[in-house]
């Protein structure tokens, strides 16, 4: 069953070009408009929303990180992540006119449950980005998502992970043509790109042994550290999170331009940091300003690996390692660029002889609070 694999995570991230390709099956017509008929939400009810609460916990809070940066950019609409245990008990500023999207892998993650309950106390509209078919939180939300990424079993979330940044893209653009908005003509050149990811996705995973060998020799590292910006920053705390669950390794993620704020005190000679690089064409110049982060933490002595765009040629003075990643445009980014992060913390595991699908002390679903 773990199709010719040494472990259900590796046969879960090979999977991944199918989860995201299937969570976008059947949700656009032919002319290319997104058609979500199985929300079973009016319209109007969803034209009324002015912010969106994502609520989620571990890699689907990730999820739901990038997706605001997507979704804001698309729609305008406000869009805040809390994660669902710090939701539930805070005073949040949820109302009739709020949609909550809860993500969650299995459907019953007791802490993702009582925020939508609460959620849905406070009057809003919930919808539920599930993988899970007839599970409790798709059932006690108002409507419902999937993400088809097929179970996942290895207890370390890889391919439902990009099938929920999949998923939340196809809400985020969905909610755009609803409201027409200046970005709304745009929506089908997004969803024609997002198709491609899946054999971008394919190419990736075929030239991912150096990131294993760059494992292999990491197996006794005691720390590493992960920057990204933008959609960057929650796939460096993913990758960090990976390291942690799969190798017991400490790990952190920062957003890259906090560096000079703190965590560049913790750069000292042969320190490994990975670095997520945007794409030379991202927004607002961050390409350059990651570059000269990449510059100021190999100046102090870091071991530089750096997740770079193909054809990025600007990283290469300053990288002790370069892994290259397809060309998307910047908001599809996160879903090539979390995968050498994901391979590197299974292969970490691998080399340090841990139990990949089944870590210590975590459990696939977590149904207590
Ligand atoms: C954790 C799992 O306990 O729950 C993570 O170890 C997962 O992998 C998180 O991301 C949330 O789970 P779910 O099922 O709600 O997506």
């Amino acid at each position: 069953e773990k199709g010719g694999y040494d472990t259900f995570m590796e046969k879960e991230i090979f999977d991944q070009p199918h989860a995201v390709g299937d969570t976008l099956l059947g949700r656009t017509d032919e002319a290319g408009h997104l058609v979500l008929d199985e929300l079973r939400i009016s319209e109007e009810q969803l034209k009324n929303v002015d912010r969106i609460t994502v609520v989620a916990c571990g890699t689907a809070a990730y999820a739901g990180m990038v997706a605001k940066y997507a979704i804001e950019h698309w729609t305008r609409i406000p869009v805040e992540v809390s994660l669902a245990h710090e939701f539930r008990y805070s005073d949040p500023i949820v109302n009739e006119r709020s949609l909550v999207v809860s993500i969650s892998q299995s459907g019953e993650t007791m802490d993702t449950l009582m925020a939508v309950k609460h959620a849905r106390e406070l009057g809003a509209l919930t919808i539920s980005v599930c993988n899970t078919h007839g599970s409790t939180i798709p059932r006690e939300s108002d409507a419902v998502l999937y993400t088809h990424a097929g179970p996942e079993i290895a207890v370390a979330s890889t391919k439902a992970f990009l099938a929920q940044i999949t998923a939340c893209y196809v809400l985020g653009l969905y909610l755009s043509q609803l409201r027409g908005g200046t970005f709304a003509d745009d929506a089908q050149a997004v969803m024609k790109e997002l198709h491609e990811v899946p054999a971008k996705i394919e190419e990736l995973l075929g030239t991912m042994g150096r990131v294993q060998e760059i494992a292999r020799f990491m197996a006794d590292t005691r720390s590493v550290l992960f920057l990204g910006r933008n959609v960057g920053f929650p796939i460096a705390m993913e990758g960090a999170l990976k390291l942690k669950e799969l190798a017991y390794i400490h790990a952190e993620g920062f957003a890259a331009g906090e560096l000079k704020h703190g965590p560049i005190a913790l750069i000292e000679p042969g320190q490994p940091v990975f670095v997520v690089v945007p794409g030379p064409d991202t927004p607002h110049e961050l390409h350059k300003k990651v570059v000269s982060n990449i510059q100021e933490i190999r100046a102090r002595g870091a071991r530089t690996i750096v997740i770079a765009q193909e054809g990025d040629e600007d990283v290469v003075p300053f990288a002790d390692e370069v892994i290259r990643v397809p060309r998307t445009s910047p908001l599809l980014q996160p879903l090539l660029t979390v995968v050498p992060l994901q391979m590197f913390a299974l292969h970490l595991s691998t080399a340090k002889g841990l139990d990949v699908d089944q870590p210590r002390n975590l459990a696939k679903s977590v149904t207590v609070e």
